[in-house]
């Protein structure tokens, strides 16, 4: 199995990372769900409305990335909160082409042991209940499930 070795992204690798995210999302977003149940919204297609998320998330997150032979295979983001040492995880993202190789987990640790580093103690994620893959690692690597909720949505 491929060791990963962690380190913060370079801004100018932010359009890679772009490509790895969306693609490895692109199975599972409900973003796409939405498209498929109501169209673009104002125009814009899932793929899109991502790119704007991301923007958000290169704009104000830590980025880590997660890779071996000088090749990136996964990312992750998130925020560390000092006052409550409660780091969040907002995406996880490993290759489309390195997926169900113990990829994921090695850099979910990594976030974790990044976490660690700013001082936090805690840290929490939110993942789709359907996401089975992901909610199975989560399970496997001692995260408690807290408690679960819906999305909803309605034209104005
Ligand atoms: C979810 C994701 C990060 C997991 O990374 P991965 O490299 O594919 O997964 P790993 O090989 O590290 O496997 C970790 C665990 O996931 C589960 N898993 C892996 N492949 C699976 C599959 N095909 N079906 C169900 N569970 C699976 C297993 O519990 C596995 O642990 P095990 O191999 O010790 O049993 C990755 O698949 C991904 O980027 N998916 C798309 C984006 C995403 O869903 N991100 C998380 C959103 S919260």
């Amino acid at each position: 199995m491929e060791k990963l070795r962690f380190r913060l992204a370079d801004p100018a690798e932010y359009p890679a990372l772009r490509n790895l995210i969306l693609e490895s999302f692109a199975p599972i977003t409900w973003f796409r769900q939405l498209d498929e149940q109501f169209g673009p919204l104002n125009g814009l297609d899932w793929r899109a409305r991502w790119q704007r998320r991301l923007d958000d998330v290169f704009r104000t997150q830590i980025i880590l990335v997660g890779e071996s032979g000088g090749v990136i295979l996964a990312a992750a983001t998130g925020t560390a909160d000092v006052a409550s040492s409660l780091g969040f995880i907002d995406l996880l993202a490993v290759d489309i082409r390195h997926q169900g190789g113990g990829i994921g987990r090695q850099m979910l640790e990594g976030m974790l042991a990044h976490f660690r580093s700013l001082g936090m103690e805690h840290a929490n994620l939110e993942c789709l209940s359907g996401n089975e893959r992901a909610n199975r690692l989560y399970l496997s690597a001692g995260w408690t499930l807290v408690t679960s909720s819906h999305k909803w949505f309605i034209r104005l």
